[in-house]
């Protein structure tokens, strides 16, 4: 699902220096009122920046590789339409092959973003974007590799370099598509990319000296490594949270459909709060296995958070809405754990919501619950009916295999000992008799 651009407040009134290489001199602002008074300014946003990230920004861009066109033109063999592995609102991905600098090095696998030709806002997120990922550095974020700038007379070219992520994103994973070639994630691994997720949505949130809210939290931008770990990917609407006494900064409405937090949509009024709501759309995601919006399904269950609300969690209803494909879920608690949680997440009013720290508590809670309950038989849900009656059915069966082959073997027995009696008797001796059961 693409993202929308809703401008409610100003438009940008800067221009965009699009030959820009990234230095924090770029000016590129998008609206940034806060509340309280005037402006504010932004670290992301702006060239007049919060005093000790710039220094921070300019050291870490020289770990940054700034590429020439040419080095990825070769590495993804001129742009070719069978190394295209995904397309987004900002331009195509690529899975790109980097030359070694040594000669008995291995090519380097990576993905490359190549912004659509000519957009400014285009430019701004993919800024914003290398401002983040020069910057911030945790286990649950995409790695940023380098980027490429290049204005010629056929416009802008915007490109970023990535660290290749081999298991694509959280929603080639949910969502049963035909293509998917994966099999359904169980329960716990669920789990597990959903505490990954909610840690770098805290380190966003907490971990830096300024705030990040991320905006734009759905599965196709958690990526998953080859251990099915999660990365946060596209910080390109990324925006520094409120400082000092600020409650929320007011900006143009940017993010997902089905995704953004009701009040942002409505006021503009941005906090953390808002990346926690996304959070909580997108775990009921993973228990249910549906998208948020599915315009292909009846109209009642349609929008996700409108269908689940037939299913509470303390009800006998409740497991009805867990995925079909979700056959290994050990206890339910754990699931009617991360529903409360989700439920939480989905607060109306953004301050009762948790932080994601709070979240993550949670979710280790509930990951607790559930390895407990794959150690401790007693812990385990009681089965489903059908299940339960399958099962007897089989042990039935089964029996019933038993019997008729010791049935059987004994009669075969009785009469080979009649025929053996018989033959001794004639030949005077006993043999042994080997018999294939
Ligand atoms: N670093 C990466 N490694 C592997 N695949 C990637 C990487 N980055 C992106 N992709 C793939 O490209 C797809 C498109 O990504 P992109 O972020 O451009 O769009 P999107 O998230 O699907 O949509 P939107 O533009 O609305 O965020 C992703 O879903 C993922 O499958
Ligand atoms: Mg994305």
């Amino acid at each position: 699902m693409k993202c929308f651009w809703c401008y409610k407040q100003k438009k940008p009134t800067n221009s965009i220096n699009s030959s820009a290489p990234p230095t924090i001199e770029s000016g590129t602002e998008v609206s940034t009122e806060t509340v309280a008074s005037g402006k504010q300014s932004s670290w992301l946003t702006s060239s007049s920046s919060s005093p000790s990230i710039p220094g921070i920004y300019e050291e870490r861009l020289r770990n940054l590789k700034e590429f020439d066109l040419s080095e990825l033109k070769t590495a993804t063999n001129n742009f070719s339409r069978l190394l295209k592995i995904g397309e987004g609102g900002f331009g195509s991905v690529y899975k790109g092959f980097l030359l070694p600098t040594k000669p008995k090095d291995r090519k380097t696998v990576v993905a490359i973003k190549m912004l659509n030709h000519n957009s400014q806002q285009g430019h701004k997120e993919w800024l914003a974007e290398v401002k983040i990922l020069s910057v911030l550095e945790h286990p649950n974020l995409v790695k940023l590799i380098g980027y490429c700038a290049v204005d010629g007379e056929r416009g802008i070219q915007r490109l970023l370099v990535y660290e290749y992520m081999t298991n694509k994103s959280l929603e080639h994973h949910l969502f049963n598509k035909p293509s998917s070639v994966f099999p359904p994630l169980p329960w716990i691994t669920r789990l597990q990319i959903a505490l990954g997720a909610a840690k770098g949505l805290d380190y966003l949130h907490h971990g830096f000296e300024a705030q990040i809210i991320y905006r734009d939290y759905k599965p196709s931008n958690v990526l998953l490594d080859e251990h099915l770990m999660p990365k946060l990917s596209d910080f390109g609407l990324a925006r520094e949270g409120p400082f000092g006494d600020r409650t929320h900064v007011t900006t143009a409405v940017v993010g997902t459909r089905g995704y953004a937090a009701p009040e942002y949509v409505e006021t503009g009024h941005l906090t953390s709060k808002s990346d926690v709501w996304s959070f909580g759309v997108v775990l009921f995601e993973i228990i249910t296995g549906r998208a948020s919006i599915e315009p292909n399904r009846p109209k009642t269950e349609q929008k996700l958070l409108e269908w689940i609300k037939k299913f509470p969690v303390g009800t006998k209803r409740f497991h009805m809405i867990l995925d079909p494909r979700l056959r290994n879920p050990c206890s339910i608690d754990s699931v009617r754990m991360v529903a409360t949680l989700a439920n939480r997440c989905l607060l109306k009013n953004p301050k009762d919501r948790p932080t994601m720290t709070a979240v993550i508590d949670s979710l280790e809670n509930a990951i607790i619950q559930e390895q407990a309950c794959h150690t401790d038989p007693k812990l385990q849900q009681p089965k489903k009916e059908e299940e339960k009656k399958e099962e007897e059915e089989k042990e039935e069966e089964e029996k019933e295999e038993d019997v008729g082959i010791t049935e059987s073997f004994k009669r075969r027995m009785v009469l080979l000992a009649k025929m053996g009696d018989k033959h001794n008797r004639r030949k005077g001796k006993f043999q042994t008799m080997h018999v294939s059961i």
